[in-house]
């Protein structure tokens, strides 16, 4: 329950009390607190600790109140990687798959991407963006604060600006960051049949026009047998380079390409997937300080036996993200929690690694330095969930803890309280 009470004036911090934290804000730990308190000021957190150490100054500036319960608070998670806007489903194929067709096999009888990029030109603006919001509603309810969201179903210079604008959209109106990646290098579009290298030089030509519209924040590629090859990728790189972007890369999912080496060489943010990633390719995301995004859900959906590196990964200290992955074809989930519990379960992170994979890391994966933690300054985005101890939240699958999601300090969702 909330107990918002108005102090006296001048006063416009809150204060959220009665919580137990996992601030995450060391370099390793949960920085847990007991008997915690947050103070937030505007959209950020002004204070951090044990409630009965709050100084009287701040004290004085608290104009209204939030009792937690007793429940566990963490940073917001951070979904570094999703496919939020498409039209279409792709169940059938899923099917398919059972009977023994791979992913790969699909693809290439013009099914997979291709068939999501026929269904997604052939919506209407509202209904893609009436998809996607009902998406990123069911990410909010589970804890995420901030989420990236990809082109790549549009795979034409107009339906790629409008599916980026569709994920502006979202970020416009729904209590939520979202971070653009333009991902037209994802698929070869059926006009550019036999013709990959003009595809590629397209992509080029429109990327500085999607860029002046405002809608591109970082620029991705899928560099694998049934996406682009290398050569094409630093292609994509080059022209990302040349406007300042920042580059993620789709690497080494089915095949160990050197994509994560060629990202790491355009100092990119990320690379994603990884499970072929070999030696090199960990020694240069390590030298360029790339995160690596692990996405489980592309993993068990695809029934993939390969598993990424992680040791190596760890050893080598490469910042471990995970997210959803959310796409029709190879991770139709929305359940960041489920990923956290198979990123334990299947890649044998530890859930503390897990949980800053989708906080601290994810935030790092997409540039945002301001959170990830909670700590005083950092973005007042958080979690207050119906769990004792953060190891919980990769622990249950199939549960919904959140009770409560502050974004930029407001209360953006609650969860409906059933009474016996
Ligand atoms: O991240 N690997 C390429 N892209 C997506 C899948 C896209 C699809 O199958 O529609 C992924 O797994
Ligand atoms: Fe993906």
């Amino acid at each position: 329950m909330t107990h918002a009470m108005n102090m006296t004036g001048g006063a416009n911090a809150t204060l959220w009390r009665h919580a137990r934290l996992a601030t995450l804000a060391g370099a390793a730990g949960w920085g847990l607190v007991e008997r915690g308190a947050l103070v937030t000021e505007g959209q950020a957190i002004a204070w951090v600790g044990a409630e009965a150490e709050l100084p009287a100054a701040l004290r004085e500036r608290i104009a209204s109140e939030h009792d937690l319960g007793g429940a566990l608070v963490t940073p917001g998670l951070v979904d570094a990687h999703t496919h939020l806007v498409y039209a279409g489903r792709r169940a059938a194929e899923f099917e398919l798959r059972l009977q023994g067709a791979s992913y790969e096999e699909i693809a290439r009888a013009g099914g997979g991407i291709r068939s999501t990029v026929a269904a997604t030109r052939a919506a209407d603006d509202e209904t893609l963006f009436a998809l996607a919001a009902a998406r990123a509603r069911s990410l909010l309810a589970e804890g995420v604060t901030a989420v990236e969201v990809k082109s790549g179903y549009g795979l034409s210079e107009a339906h790629e600006a409008r599916c980026l604008r569709v994920a502006r959209r979202l970020g416009a109106e729904l209590p939520l960051t979202v971070r653009t990646t333009c991902l037209a290098a994802h698929a070869l579009p059926p006009e550019f049949e036999g013709r990959p290298d003009d595809y590629i030089a397209a992509v080029c030509d429109w990327l500085p026009r999607l860029h002046a519209q405002g809608l591109v924040d970082a620029v991705d590629a899928f560099c694998d047998r049934i996406g682009f090859t290398a050569a094409q990728t630093r292609r994509v790189f080059e022209a990302a380079r040349a406007l300042g972007l920042p580059v993620k890369l789709h690497a080494e999912q089915l095949s160990d390409q050197g994509g994560a080496a060629l990202a790491a060489e355009y100092g990119a943010l990320s690379c994603d997937h990884l499970e072929w990633l070999g030696e090199a390719g960990v020694a240069a995301m390590a030298r360029a300080g790339t995160v690596a995004v692990l996405l489980p859900g592309a993993f068990y959906f695809l029934r993939e036996t390969k598993l990424p590196p992680v040791a190596a990964l760890r050893a080598s200290g490469v910042p471990i993200a995970v997210a959803t992955d959310h796409n029709p074809g190879s991770s139709p989930v929305l359940s960041p929690l489920l990923m956290l519990n198979m990123a334990c379960t299947f890649f044998q992170l530890t859930p503390e690694e897990a949980l800053r994979g989708m906080t601290v890391n994810g935030a790092r994966a997409l540039g945002l330095a301001d959170r990830g933690t909670l700590a005083a300054g950092q973005r007042a985005d958080f979690v207050a969930w119906d769990v004792e101890h953060p190891n919980e939240l990769a622990y249950w699958f199939g549960r919904n803890p959140c009770r409560r999601v502050v974004q930029g300090g407001s209360q953006v969702f609650a969860a409906v309280e059933v009474k016996p």
